[in-house]
């Protein structure tokens, strides 16, 4: 069997750093592997729809942000095809079968859903696209008979009823369908990096983040004012890094060639960590040090992303032919969906001629 994979993003804003640790790094090393026969990445515009229909300017202006980002950090369009989701209006048709595989109270009991319609603040007033959009996502995974969806651990009940979908159609109308695996990254650490500010989540709402596309000084400033440990208070006094953002970072970004290019007199984090812990550390000190590491980081994120933003005619192209193999699958699939489901009608004459014998 041919591995696939797909995964996507909502296009509501940038990128930021916690979207690299978590999953873009991943990314481009699985598409270097070279372990896969194709690849794709949504830019789920569609989706981004469902909790956003009274604002589609900002969908329509992030679709290229998410391109750059992509593009910045690796994701290299002769492996891994880009797409943007509303310009494959199979996906659309699938979903619309699909949702005769699931009921509403299966939908409502979404994990993930719930918590987003509390976050939303919905009450009763939910768009049944956005209750449906797991079904949607369905049909984004299996229209690429996707094997492996890359995908943060919010995204497991999405995968559950994905899969749930696939059984479902198999069962009725025959083998058609691919049930695909979640990959969950590797790092829990890293899978969802805390704000700047403490806050457990990076988000562009809480205004807490480092984005891929923040310059050398915005990251600086950003880094010298992040939250530590608030016991900390003298250098001498010991400090905690569990909790502590910065050691977080440290974490999820530094290796030994750092503490041998910036920080000789430490090996590695966990003798930082010791040192620190200890007392006689002071967080400045720590907080320079992580700034040269996210530095190395995203300095060649940043100039690649700058590139990018200086040919945006490739990049309009780039999408356009990503968008073209992947609306090429999504069809094929749909053929055989609807094949599958004797609503083939003018694929060839076999239903006309059963139609004849009938009445002759
Ligand atoms: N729901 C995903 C998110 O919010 C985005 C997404 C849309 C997706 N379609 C997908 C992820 C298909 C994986 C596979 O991040």
């Amino acid at each position: 069997m041919q591995k696939i994979i797909l995964t996507g993003d909502r296009p509501t804003g940038k990128l930021h750093i916690g979207h690299y640790a978590g999953s873009l790094k991943n990314r481009v090393e699985l598409q270097d592997s070279g372990n896969f026969d194709e690849i794709y990445i949504e830019i789920a515009d569609a989706q981004a729809l469902t909790d956003n229909a009274d604002n589609p300017e900002k969908i329509r202006q992030n679709v290229i942000e998410v391109v750059l980002d992509y593009l910045a950090c690796g994701i290299d369009p002769k492996k891994t095809s880009i797409f943007i989701q509303s310009a494959v209006p199979e996906l659309c048709e699938l979903t619309f079968y699909y949702l005769n595989l699931v009921t509403v109270s299966r939908l409502e009991r979404n994990p993930t859903i719930k918590d987003e319609i509390k976050l939303r603040g919905f009450k009763t007033s939910i768009p049944a696209g956005f209750l449906a959009y797991p079904v949607s996502q369905a049909a984004d995974i299996t229209a690429f008979k996707a094997t492996l969806v890359p995908v943060g651990e919010d995204q497991l009940p999405m995968l559950e009823q994905t899969k749930e979908i696939v059984r479902s159609f198999n069962n009725i109308y025959g083998k058609t369908l691919v049930e695909p695996e979640i990959l969950l990254p590797k790092n829990k650490l890293c899978s969802r990096l805390p704000g700047l500010d403490g806050n457990a989540k990076m988000s562009k709402s809480l205004g807490n983040c480092i984005y891929l596309s923040d310059s050398e000084e915005e990251v600086k400033k950003k880094i010298m004012s992040m939250y530590t440990d608030p016991t900390h208070l003298k250098i001498e006094d010991p400090g905690h890094t569990e909790n502590n953002p910065v050691f977080i970072y440290l974490e999820a970004f530094s290796n030994a060639s750092h503490f041998a290019k910036y920080w000789p007199e430490f090996q590695n984090l966990d003798e930082l960590k010791k040192a620190y812990e200890k007392g006689g550390i002071g967080d400045m000190k720590v907080k320079k040090f992580l700034n040269n590491v996210m530095e190395e980081t995203l300095k060649p994120i940043r100039e690649r992303r700058k590139y990018w933003e200086n040919h945006i005619k490739e990049v309009y192209q780039i999408l356009k032919d990503g968008t073209e193999k992947a609306r090429q699958k999504a069809i094929e699939t749909t053929k055989e969906v609807k094949a599958a489901m004797g609503i083939n009608y003018f694929e060839n004459d076999s239903w006309i001629k059963e139609q004849e014998n009938k009445f002759n």
